[in-house]
């Protein structure tokens, strides 16, 4: 299995309870990208009531105990949409920082160079893939265990470990996560998350792959 090496509840040990994570910054740290009361919501009520879901769907299932990961793997119906949903939001809650912004570099600007010939066509074709994503869904830049990168278009609660990738980097473009700060301009959200993005965070992702 993939480790993604960003919260202990991927160790290998046997998971008890499936955690809704602590967000290491305040709710308005991530303002004017992204307000307060969009966090609230986001973070304080959709991703609660998911790991709420997934933790009470898993009880009495085979897939008890497992990684939150395998879990996503694993999973079908209503327990993969929230076991996945839960996976999608930690990687997107953890990935951002007040002091974020600025470019890649090391190992994945390279890879980011090599694929899409500069950072800047890389930020366009994140931002047109999320365009073009119809209804609610995620955009990720994900590897292959070669170190080769891809952009995916996920629907719904889907995520990237089920095609045997890693997700490095999501952007989360359900309107729960926009609309009560840009109303129906996605665009305008997507490029404002440039600025939060932190990229050691997505440096690490890659470079334990
Ligand atoms: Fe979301």
């Amino acid at each position: 299995m993939l480790l993604l090496g960003t919260s202990a509840s991927w160790a290998q040990e046997r998971v008890t309870e499936y955690e809704y994570i602590t967000l290491p910054y305040a709710l308005d740290a991530l303002e004017p990208a992204i307000s307060r009361r969009t966090m609230a919501l986001h973070y304080g009520e959709h991703l609660r009531s998911y790991v709420e879901n997934l933790n009470r769907l898993i009880k009495g299932t085979a897939m008890e105990g497992e990684t939150l990961e395998d879990v996503v793997l694993m999973a079908e119906g209503p327990l993969l949409n929230n076991a996945g949903q839960t996976l999608n939001h930690n990687l997107y809650f953890l990935q951002f920082s007040p002091s974020g912004g600025g470019e890649p570099s090391g190992a994945l600007r390279r890879a980011i160079v090599r694929r899409w010939g500069s950072v800047d066509n890389f930020r366009l074709a994140m931002e047109e893939a999320a365009r073009t994503l119809f209804g609610s869904g995620w955009v990720w830049l994900t590897a292959d265990g070669a170190g080769n990168l891809y952009i995916l278009q996920e629907a719904g609660g889907l995520n990237p470990v089920r095609r045997e990738l890693r997700p490095l980097l999501g952007f989360d473009v359900w309107e729960h996560a926009y609309y009560l700060d840009y109303e129906n301009r996605r665009k305008d959200h997507v490029n404002a998350l440039w600025q939060i993005v932190s990229w050691p965070v997505v440096e690490k992702r890659f470079e334990n792959n």
